[in-house]
């Protein structure tokens, strides 16, 4: 491993026994269970990145008048690590996860990590727990790095100079218990996710935390997932719960798709930037452009739109069966999930675990 720093290394003494292991293994949900270890690395302004270490995974110490506490400096990643058919281990595309993480950093007004140490963080903490990484079909080591001020100050007028970033895994199997069974969609007029000049492009935890009350308007009104729409008109389509979405227009050989454009209020997504090149090698064109709420009703009303879904990293592909808004509710084809949605995952999926080739380059082997 050729890395910018070196890491201190601090084995777990009290790993979890293979039974525990295997107990989680057996049913690990989402992030709800972590490996042995972590990652931490340290900023400051005058020493840049240093103090790389592998060490047990555990509370990490923090003062109280932290900057990520009062003002919510915050950005992570996530990708996964899965086994493959031989038993080696691989991530996906991390070097733009690494990309994302700095392009997050600037808008946030944090600093820049080497994309090459990002990697090696991971890198080293998969390795080290590679037992995590579950055998089952469809499960994964989901891997969460992290970024936040730790700068000792309630002042906002001179930025955040010390930061800690951090790499966390959790075996994880399916993010939705119900697999691909569609969703259904709530069109929220109320809330908005991000506006022009915001924080929307970052993967900023602020906006996650202030999607959870349209998340929860979407639970009250009977659906699964809230929609975001523009935040100027309230009719342009944004994305799905924390995913980017698709629409598919026709079907067999003459099926297209469609996802809303980076306007930089959506997130750049990893699986969304990954359907828009598998598309079109399948014969799928595929493009990025606007789509209203009205064109989308009408769409489906007329056939011309036969399928929708959500994509992102932790759920893959989530078809959308059913929309409501507050005065229009409306069924996508039939509701269930459809051809071309169910093949560019199948595609994608075989990619991530072995069982299809990578024409693409974007299978990254650990171990
Ligand atoms: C993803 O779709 O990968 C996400 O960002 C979900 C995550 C916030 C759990």
């Amino acid at each position: 491993m050729s890395s910018t720093l070196d890491f201190e290394i601090t084995r777990n003494e009290r790993p979890a026994s293979a039974a525990e292991r295997e107990r989680v293994l057996a049913d690990p949900g989402f992030g709800r269970h972590f490996t042995d270890h972590m990652v931490t690395i340290r900023y400051s302004a005058d020493r840049g990145w240093h103090d790389a270490r592998l060490e047990p995974y555990g509370p990490i110490p923090m003062d109280p008048a932290s900057q990520v506490f009062h003002y919510a400096q915050e950005l992570f990643e996530g990708l996964k690590a899965y086994k493959q058919p031989d038993g080696s281990v691989v991530t996906f595309r991390p070097y733009m996860n690494a990309a994302r993480m700095n392009r997050s950093a600037h808008r946030m007004a944090m600093p820049e990590i080497p994309e090459q140490l990002f990697v090696d963080a991971i890198e080293l903490l998969v390795r080290t727990d590679k037992d995590w990484v579950p055998d089952t079909e469809g499960h994964s080591l989901y891997l969460r790095p992290f970024m936040f001020a730790t700068t000792r100050a309630l002042g906002v007028n001179s930025p955040a100079d010390e930061f800690l970033f951090a790499v966390i895994a959790s075996p994880s199997g399916l993010y939705y218990p119900r697999g691909i069974k569609p969703v259904s969609v709530w069109l929220s007029q109320n809330y908005t996710r991000a506006a022009q000049g915001g924080t929307g492009e970052a993967k900023f935890g602020g906006n996650y935390a202030a999607s959870f009350a349209g998340q929860a308007e979407a639970v009250e009104q009977g659906c699964d997932q809230v929609v975001w729409l523009d935040a100027v008109e309230h009719r342009w389509v944004e994305e799905v719960g924390s995913m980017n979405l698709m629409f598919v227009y026709g079907s067999g050989a003459q099926a297209r798709i469609l996802t809303p454009a980076l306007t930089g209020t959506l997130l750049a997504g990893v699986t969304r930037d990954s359907m828009l090149k598998l598309a079109p090698d399948l014969g799928i064109p595929a493009e990025e452009g606007k789509i209203s709420i009205e064109e989308w009703q009408s769409g489906c009303a007329s056939g011309e739109i036969t399928e929708v879904f959500g994509c992102g990293t932790a759920a893959i592909i989530s078809p959308v069966g059913r929309v409501k808004g507050a005065d229009r509710e409306w069924t996508i084809g039939d509701g269930e999930p459809g051809e071309v949605s169910m093949r560019l995952r199948g595609e994608l999926v075989g990619i991530q675990y072995g069982t299809r080739p990578d024409p693409y380059g974007w299978v990254h082997r650990i171990v």
